[in-house]
């Protein structure tokens, strides 16, 4: 079983973002573990290094713990949210501690629009290379969230994209242990 830290990039309490990530773990299950890292931080200030916040330490300790990192965002203006960057640049400091560095990747993303945050994601890739994580190429993922999609249990409803989806987490298994999935 591998140990996956996840970061969903949307606090909000109906999120599609949380529930398409519940569905993931469900297809991913016996495999993958999802780890939930608490996306909830005070805004990013130079100044917090003093003394640490608690959750960004908890963040670090759980992606330096996991075995990859699956990141889980909405698309906000054609970018990534704040809680999605907050989270990237607490991780990459203070300098010198970047905790991403040789990080196995994957990025996927849902939005209620027909471009399902292929934007977001194309910008987020950039940050990740810098970051120095292992970002999973193929295959892209860009989810157009229809009510349809899941069931009220976040179950992904569909046969064909529960297959499609599983693919993308048998590459991502592959990417981070090769010959696993
Ligand atoms: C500030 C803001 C900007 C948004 N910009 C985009 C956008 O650029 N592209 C897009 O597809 N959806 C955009 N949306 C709609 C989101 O995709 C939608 O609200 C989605 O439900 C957010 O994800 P969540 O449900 O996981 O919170 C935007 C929403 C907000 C609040």
């Amino acid at each position: 079983m591998l140990n996956i830290a996840v970061l969903v990039g949307s606090l909000r309490k109906e999120s599609i973002n949380k529930r398409y990530a519940h569905a993931l773990e469900k297809l991913a299950e016996g495999r993958l573990a999802f780890d939930y890292v608490n996306m909830d931080l005070p805004l990013y200030n130079e100044d917090l290094w003093a003394e640490p916040p608690a959750k960004v330490l908890l963040l670090k300790e759980k992606i330096a713990a996991a075995d990859g990192v699956l990141i889980v965002s909405p698309e906000y203006n054609r970018s990534m949210p704040a809680v999605t960057k907050n989270a990237l640049d607490g991780g990459s400091r203070p300098y010198g501690q970047n905790v991403w560095a040789d990080k196995p990747v994957a990025l996927t993303g849902a939005s209620p629009g027909s471009q399902g945050t292929a934007v977001m994601q194309s910008q987020v890739r950039s940050t990740l290379v810098i970051l120095g994580m292992r970002v999973l190429g193929a295959p892209e993922v860009y989810i157009s969230f229809k009510p349809d999609l899941l069931s009220d249990d976040d179950t992904v409803a569909n046969e064909g994209t529960a297959k499609f989806l599983t693919g993308f987490l048998d590459a991502f298994t592959h990417w981070i242990k090769p010959g696993m999935a």
